[in-house]
């Protein structure tokens, strides 16, 4: 039996490597994707070796994952319970397209993953590997009810490296996750040294720019940049601000409420910029119908159903809206915030001539005769009631 598992290099999947060659049989190709989670490669191919893999893969998918996922999620403006960027979420489903690949061109017979039952990465794994492929699924943790406990004691005796670490953390270029240990008391504030990607290193203002077209931010600073690049640049610039801390009671796909933990500096600023520009460019009925897909698209997503044709059909709809998104925009960045500091476009639908409160050209006595029309219904119906 060959198993093509989906390496991280920390205590799970470590512990996983070597279980699934002890108690399977089976050969192990380890596989890391590359989605910007700033880990080396290096490192992790001779750790996998170490634990016995027969292979070990490791795929630059960053410019991918910009491309062809976080652009949708900015055109959605993607948050999950108004407040998570869905960065952990967006990464599984091109994790599985590319352990799928592998998994096919090597002959594989399952694919594995260090996920619990209690979580939702589960649940976008499973999915994503079912809707590309028939292969097996295998899911130590949740199948053979590994516990934490268990594993330290089991790396231990095979020698396993683990750091101590306290805090569950999942990273990529959208964000990075830190859940567990002393943040299950949602009444503890973070501390500090949860934080690695918006520590404070700068506390005086600084202007930055933003370019986007159709809906997308193509330059920084008038540099005109690709998306990945982009991104990594902002996380550095904003990060070292203390911006895009977020904290919040999240609610999981399997109805248990957790504590979450990000830090994703270049997501909350572009979304926030994003949408700003939006509402400079599009009309109020298309703004109004948007939120309404925007939520069901950061749902969707987040629950692991990123191969629902309602995402795609939406997605389609996200581009439409977006196609006179353009136009640039700057950001004050300060310690822990940021505030839009000025927007221009081609195509805004502000025009200074018609909002003024000086003389304008538009028709103030038009007004009257709208107002009774826009709430004849809502005005009978109180009287009614009364
Ligand atoms: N709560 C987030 C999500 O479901 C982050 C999960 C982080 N995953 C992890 N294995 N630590 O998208």
């Amino acid at each position: 039996m060959k198993v093509v598992l989906a390496f991280s290099g920390g205590l799970d999947t470590s512990v996983i490597l070597k279980l699934i060659q002890e108690k399977l049989g089976a050969e192990v190709i380890a596989v890391t994707i590359d989605v910007g989670q700033g880990d080396d490669a290096i490192e992790l191919e001779k750790k996998a070796k170490e634990l016995g893999a027969m292979k070990f893969f490791c795929f630059d998918c960053k410019r991918e994952f910009a491309a062809r996922y976080i652009s949708k999620n900015i055109l959605a403006n993607g948050l999950y319970e108004r407040e998570y960027p869905l960065s952990t979420a967006l990464a599984r489903p091109l994790i599985a397209e590319k352990l799928v690949e592998i998994a096919k061109r090597e002959g594989a017979d399952a694919i594995a993953h260090g996920c619990t039952g209690k979580g939702n990465d589960q649940v976008r794994f499973d999915l994503a590997i079912e809707a590309l492929s028939d292969l097996k699924i295998i899911a130590p943790v949740r199948e053979w009810g590994l516990t934490r406990d268990w594993e330290m004691e089991y790396a231990k005796k095979n020698s396993i490296p683990v750091s101590k670490k306290i805090y569950s953390i999942d990273a990529n270029m959208w964000g990075r996750s830190i859940e567990g240990g002393s943040l299950e008391d949602p009444s503890f504030e973070p501390p500090e040294d949860v934080f690695l990607w918006s520590k404070i290193e700068n506390e005086k203002d600084k202007i930055i720019k933003l370019e986007f077209r159709n809906g997308l931010p193509v330059a920084l600073n008038d540099e005109s940049v690709e998306l990945s690049t982009l991104i990594e640049s902002l996380n550095k610039i904003a990060g070292s601000y203390g911006i895009g801390r977020i904290d919040h009671i999240e609610d999981r796909v399997v109805g248990i409420k957790s504590r979450e933990v990000y830090e994703c500096p270049a997501a909350s600023v572009i979304t926030k910029a994003h949408f700003a520009l939006e509402k400079l460019t599009m009309t109020k009925w298309m703004l109004d119908s948007k939120a309404l897909a925007e939520q069901k698209w950061g749902w969707l997503v987040f629950n692991g159903l990123w191969f629902e044709p309602l995402r795609e059909a939406l997605d389609e709809f996200m581009k439409k809206a977006d196609e006179h998104v353009n136009g640039s925009i700057s950001l004050r960045l300060g310690k822990k915030s940021f505030s839009l500091a000025g927007m221009s476009s081609d195509e805004s639908l502000y025009h200074k001539e018609i909002s003024t409160f000086e003389k304008s050209s538009f028709d103030q006595s038009i007004a009257k005769g709208f107002i009774d029309l826009f709430g004849l219904q809502s005005v009978m119906a109180e009287k009614r009631d009364v």
